[in-house]
């Protein structure tokens, strides 16, 4: 097979967008742009994916890690020098595709066809082009009468004609590696900008006797992101493709325009989706399931049969037709196992909630594990923190916590037993046994109405 490589451009700052981090590293749909592109050349059969780093180069590699290589540029002087910088890693046979890392949008179905056409047409330079209404600010692809490109026109540079032109060059090409280093050999830097214009070796490589030619892409897969505005615009592109998957698979979306799907989430079929909803990083969701409205998941593991209604789930696994909300929120390392009711108004933390426990408002459990078919009354408060250490609470089966009850921690709540609601309880409670903590009720008779009449009242 032949070397197919990918180099992406990402050393820019991409001073537009007014940040302090690089811009490749802004997200589109919850992942860094630069990864998307990475990925679409990987899937697109790229065996080696090198990135070409400069402004915040750590933080790129950061998101990046070990799955490409890097260059480094240290002065940005231009997309042609970009690429001198980066030869050492370029294959001597074959072909290197060169994007860059601000195009979120572009598909590998699209960069398969484009290494299709190139190997197809045995083109020396494929450039990836499109149809721009409004072409400004783009290198413009000029033709001769029969149709074949003879050059690519860099904006600033263009006359009035080539200005009228409306085939844009995306910044995206596919050289044969041959012509690719001779061609890099004659790039100057004599043009408006005083850059090494990587589009001049479109001139040189005919030149030198080989063959260009243009695949023309949707004008959506092209869209380079420059500002916040265009961040906006390539998010809502990703948003409406990530949701129109999940549909075609079987999961039912009230309402796309306000569901919010990473790309890495999986949601099985039949479950429905309310609006509202964001649903976050390696999430999976299982079949038959109802999640929101306005419910925020994030990183976690939901069983079939769930239903899920005004709440947050962070980093937590519920098991199968468990019922949470409305106002709930679930924090890290929790585990609800199947069955389990867990009603509004509740914060579970670092805690087990057994098979069928039902935990219907106002309680807070933390750092406890709580057994199956147990009822915490209403406002029943796991007193998991003494103000400098947290505290373990063990709660058994069948275990009935009446309402407003302290459990103080660290405490253990043997199997089958009962506390009498209004309870503080410090101390073990044994199997089976009625755990009461209040003082005892006092009637005075006749109070009222003898205060009343000391004018008391
Ligand atoms: C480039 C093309 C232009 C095309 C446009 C598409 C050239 C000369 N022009 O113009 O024909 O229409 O892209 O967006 O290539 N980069 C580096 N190092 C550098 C310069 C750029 O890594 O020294 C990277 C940038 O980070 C960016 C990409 O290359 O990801 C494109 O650079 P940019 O300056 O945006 O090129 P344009 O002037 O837009
Ligand atoms: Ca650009």
């Amino acid at each position: 097979m032949d070397n197919f490589v990918t180099l992406i451009l990402a050393a820019g700052l991409g001073k537009r967008m007014k940040s302090k981090h690089p811009k490749v590293i802004h997200k589109v749909c919850g992942r860094p742009m630069v990864e998307w592109v990475v990925r679409s050349a990987k899937e697109a059969g790229s065996q080696d994916v090198v990135v070409v780093l400069g402004h915040g180069a750590n933080e790129v590699k950061n998101v990046l890690g070990d799955s490409v290589k890097y260059a480094y540029q240290e002065k940005q002087l231009g997309t042609g020098h970009a690429v001198m910088v980066s030869k050492d890693l370029l294959p001597d046979t074959g072909n290197v595709m060169i994007l860059t890392g601000d195009t979120p949008l572009i598909t590998s179905e699209t960069l398969k066809k484009f290494y299709d056409f190139h190997l197809r047409e045995q083109n020396s330079i494929t450039i990836l082009s499109s149809f721009f209404d409004v072409p400004d600010g783009y290198g413009r692809i000029v033709r001769d009468s029969n149709g074949n490109v003879l050059k690519i026109v860099e904006d600033k540079d263009a006359n009035d004609v080539e200005k009228g032109i409306h085939e844009i060059n995306s910044g995206m090409y596919i050289f044969n590696s041959d012509y690719l280093r001779k061609s890099l050999q004659h790039i100057g830097n004599n043009n408006a900008q005083g850059e090494y214009y990587l589009t001049d070796a479109i001139e040189i490589v005919i030149r030198l006797g080989g063959k260009v030619g243009a695949y023309q892409a949707s004008s959506e897969e092209i869209m380079g992101v420059n500002t916040r505005v265009q961040l906006k615009d390539a998010e809502k592109v990703m948003r409406k493709r990530i949701n129109e998957r999940f549909m075609l698979d079987g999961v039912t979306i009230i309402d796309p325009d306000s569901t919010y799907i990473g790309p890495d989430v999986v949601i099985g079929m039949d479950t429905i989706i309310y609006p509202g909803t964001i649903i976050e990083g390696k999430t999976t969701i299982g079949e038959d399931c109802e999640i929101g409205p306005n419910s925020y998941i994030i990183d976690s593991e939901i069983g079939n049969g769930c239903k899920i209604v005004f709440s947050m789930i962070t980093e937590s696994k519920l098991h199968n037709n468990i019922k949470l909300g409305p106002f709930a929120q679930i924090r890290p390392e929790s585990v609800i196992h199947d069955n389990a009711k867990l009603g509004n108004f509740i914060e579970i933390k670092k805690s087990v909630i057994g098979e069928g426990t039902k935990v219907p408002h106002l309680t807070y459990i933390g750092d406890a594990e709580v057994g199956k078919r147990v009822n915490m009354g209403c406002g029943s408060i796991v007193v998991n923190y003494d103000g400098k250490n947290k505290h373990k609470t063990i709660i058994g089966d069948d275990v009935f916590v009446g309402c407003n009850v302290n459990l103080v921690s660290p405490l253990k709540v043997n199997d089958n037993a009962f506390i009498a609601a209004g309870s503080t309880i410090t101390d073990e409670v044994p199997e089976g046994a009625l755990a009461i903590a209040r003082c005892r009720q006092t009637n005075k008779e006749g109070w009222v109405e003898e205060r009343r009449k000391k004018g008391g009242l």
